[in-house]
């Protein structure tokens, strides 16, 4: 019998017809996730899942799905799943790193150039009949070239950010755990202590994966150390900000604004001070969102999920410690 796979989500590209002719296909056709209680009962009996960020993959669920041989999450992050309970399951999480790391770093750069621009501001004014004549006062907004540019993580995506930076004439700071040294002689990046992040950057984007450690690396405190009127930039997780003090930071004007692909939580509640604070950005979780990025992330969870039911090790498995 061919092993039995569920998938959250109709997925883009050509993943869903190749996963067909391989294995016995279940997906959640929906527009929104399938509720806890329905994704509990239609793991049973699974063989492979196939994961996006919005499932939560516990050891409750492992539990109700005890055949389970792999997780495959459509998306470079991976906190929605508990891999240290799939790892004592002995099933491997597959993810798709390198992929979405050009188009997820074209949307933070747009994300910084938009919020720094005004330009949804602009669009908006436009279009509710405000513009009567040019004006040397209207809408200015903040210069990117020659502004400090401050990277929380220098990972493949923060790299890429940097990257865009330097060709926009920035100057570019960055806070990571290791040293990158090749990167900082290629792109004249200088690694800092947090505090000197925090005091210099003109422009404060965070690329660092979800975890215990940078869970509100941006907090009270750290939004009182920064300058004043920087920009922030979040197209990493919601939780990296402790939401509560940037909206607090925004409306007492402290901070210039903020620019936010993703909040805590997803969806942002109507009701959000966000809302209505001043100069704020925001966008619906799609900084990954290109037809291209979208598919290719796809194929690499199929090929992540077909490779696991074989018994080999996904090309990309955030738990290689399986197969050694
Ligand atoms: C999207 O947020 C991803 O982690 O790929
Ligand atoms: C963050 O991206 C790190 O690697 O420390």
């Amino acid at each position: 019998l061919p092993p039995r796979v569920l998938v959250t989500r109709q997925l883009p590209g050509e993943a869903l017809d190749r996963l067909s002719r391989h294995v016995d296909l279940r997906v959640w056709e929906d527009e929104l996730p399938p509720p806890r209680e329905t994704l509990l009962e239609l793991v049973r009996g699974m063989d492979g899942l196939i994961t996006l960020l919005t499932d939560r993959v516990d050891e409750p669920l492992l539990a109700a799905a005890p055949s389970l041989r792999v997780v495959s999450n459509v998306a470079v992050g991976y906190d929605n799943i508990d891999v240290a309970a799939c790892t004592a399951r002995r099933i491997p999480v597959g993810n798709t790193p390198g992929v979405l790391t050009e188009t997820t770093a074209d949307f933070a750069f747009a994300m910084l150039m938009g919020l720094a621009r005004r330009v949804a501001e602009a669009d908006a004014y436009v279009r509710a009949g405000r513009w009567r004549t040019w004006s040397p006062t209207l809408l200015l907004g903040a210069d990117i070239h020659g502004a400090t540019l401050g990277l929380v993580g220098l990972g493949k995506i923060g790299a890429a950010m940097a990257r865009r930076a330097r060709g926009f004439g920035m100057r570019v700071l960055y806070v990571n755990r290791q040293a990158r040294p090749e990167l900082e002689a290629e792109l004249g990046l200088r690694r800092v202590d947090k505090a000197t992040l925090l005091a210099e950057s003109d422009f404060l984007s965070l690329h660092v994966p979800l975890t215990p450690e940078t869970r509100h690396w941006v907090g009270r405190s750290e939004l009182a150390a920064m300058k004043p009127g920087a920009l922030l930039i979040n197209t990493a997780r919601g939780p990296v900000v402790d939401q509560a003090a940037l909206a607090e930071a925004l409306v007492q004007g402290r901070l210039g604004g903020a620019a936010l692909d993703v909040t805590d939580p997803e969806p942002l509640p109507l009701d959000s001070p966000l809302l209505t604070a001043p100069n704020v950005l925001l966008a619906p979780h799609i900084a990954s969102a290109s037809h291209a990025t979208r598919g290719r992330m796809a194929s690499m969870a199929a090929d992540n999920l077909l490779a696991a039911l074989e018994g080999r090790r996904p090309p990309h498995c955030v738990n290689p410690e399986l197969f050694s």
